[in-house]
């Protein structure tokens, strides 16, 4: 056996013990696939949420005039679930020169120009808005939709595990892996900050956050949080009144309420599965995709006092297979976001819970199998990648048992 594999074999045992002996754990939360409240709010008030975060809207609700889509569900929805991930994929373009990352300002046909902005939107409300990236542009970068579903609980891990995670990690792989967390601004909390977790960048915080985001750079709507609409071309509504806030609550709601996607019982039940289990484990995939969370206690205030962890989702043990941090694995997409430069060519470890609904993967979608995928891993996931490469066929199918019922 090489030294390395030896060496993070230990690590990796080392780092469990260390982090499952701290206390007993709670409750694990409540887990499946479906479009079922996870009991923070009641089933029908999930329902109503779910249909606004559904619900395909046109220019005269706001939409564009630069959209990448009419409603949050067309690019989160999947096996029959709303808010799992799609196939849908988007655009982001910038500069690097002379070692630094510059975002482009991109003249629309109209002659207006939209400053500073990585994302290109891939469709518009008429041609005068339609943009296109700049040919000079050298930075190109792919990013598939993520699922939503869980990120309620996700929300409710505290800043300070999140911190403490990345310390031990560091510490006990000796510098190789040492993921990077982020402090993000909250848009409902003006000048506070938080550890961010959601996107491939880790670029927010908090879900409300998120949405008014998404709101507005996927499908154009303005919401009192970024109340700027991105270009003013073909603009029917009035640019001074911004949509409404009870949307993206909805949003926000909805997500915090879904159900975390738990395994397939039957299939992690597998003996094959089982000892996938342990590949897994000892290839060190858990440094990063470490399964076991606890949410902070009900009462807690997080994201900048703005929002109190509720019962439902307090003091629960979820397994998201994640550590939420940044890392170079070698597939760094060269773009910055909320992360400052340290974070152009890292992607925060997307959680892998849910993964048997997911059929490309990674952050470009151009991974097209498990194989592939884990092949890319690089950087600090090539220890990793090579335990991954040596494995015999049968670990090899052991390990895509596991994954396949997550
Ligand atoms: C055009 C497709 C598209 C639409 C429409 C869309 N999203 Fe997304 N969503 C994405 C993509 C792509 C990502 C990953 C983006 C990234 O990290 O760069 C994402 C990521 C997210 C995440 C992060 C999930 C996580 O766990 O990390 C949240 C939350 C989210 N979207 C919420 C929403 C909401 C709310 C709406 C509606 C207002 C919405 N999205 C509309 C494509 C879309
Ligand atoms: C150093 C941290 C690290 C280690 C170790 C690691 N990964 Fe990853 N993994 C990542 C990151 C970061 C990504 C996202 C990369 C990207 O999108 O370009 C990723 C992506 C993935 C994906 C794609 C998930 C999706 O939804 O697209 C799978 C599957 C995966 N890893 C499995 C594994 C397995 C199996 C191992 C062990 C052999 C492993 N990883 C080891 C950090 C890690």
């Amino acid at each position: 056996m090489p030294r390395i594999y030896i060496g993070l074999v230990l690590i990796g045992i080392a780092l469990s013990v260390v982090l499952l002996a701290a206390a007993p754990q709670p409750a694990d939360a409540p887990v499946g696939l479906g479009n079922t409240t996870n009991g923070l709010i009641d089933q029908a008030t999930y329902d109503s949420d779910k249909d606004q975060f559904a619900e395909v809207e046109d220019v005269s609700k706001g939409i564009g005039p630069l959209f990448n889509d009419v409603s949050c569900a067309n690019c989160h929805n999947d096996a029959g679930t709303v808010g799992a991930g799609s196939q849908n994929k988007e655009l982001r373009v910038a500069y690097f020169r002379n070692g630094a990352f510059v975002n482009p300002d991109i003249t629309l046909p109209s002659g207006e120009v939209v400053r500073n902005r990585s994302l290109v939107d891939l469709r518009s409300t008429c041609a005068e808005a339609h943009q296109s990236a700049p040919e000079d542009t050298n930075v190109r970068a792919f990013r598939l939709s993520l699922p939503v579903l869980g990120d309620g609980f996700i929300e409710a891990i505290p800043d300070a595990a999140i911190q403490a995670f990345r310390d031990r990690q560091c510490q006990t792989s000796r510098g190789r892996i040492c993921g990077l967390a982020i402090q993000v601004g909250i848009l409902e909390a003006a000048g506070q900050t938080g550890v961010g977790r959601f996107g491939w960048k880790a670029q927010h915080r908090s879900l409300l956050s998120f949405s008014a985001d998404a709101y507005l750079n996927e499908m154009g709507v303005t919401s009192p949080l970024l109340p700027s609409e991105v270009a003013t071309t073909c603009n029917t509504l009035d640019p001074n009144t911004p949509n409404s806030q009870d949307d993206i609550d909805s949003f926000a709601q909805f997500m915090r309420a879904t159900i975390a996607p738990g395994p397939d019982p039957l299939l992690l039940a597998r003996p094959q599965a089982q000892a996938g289990a342990r590949v897994f484990q000892r290839s060190g995939c858990a440094f990063c995709h470490f399964p076991n969370w606890q949410t902070a206690a009900s009462g807690t205030s997080i994201n900048g006092g703005t929002f109190t962890v509720p019962d439902a989702l307090a003091n629960k043990t979820i397994h998201p297979y994640s550590d939420f941090l940044l890392h170079d694995v070698g597939t760094g997409d060269g773009i910055v976001q909320n992360g400052g430069d340290a974070s152009r060519n890292r992607l925060r470890t997307p959680p892998l819970w849910g993964l048997r609904i997911r059929t490309i993967f990674m952050h470009d979608g151009n991974s097209a199998t498990l194989t592939d995928a884990i092949r890319r891993h690089r950087g600090e996931a090539a220890a990793s990648a090579q335990n991954f490469q040596r494995l015999s066929p049968q670990e090899e199918a052991w390990l895509f048992a596991f994954l396949r019922s997550l």
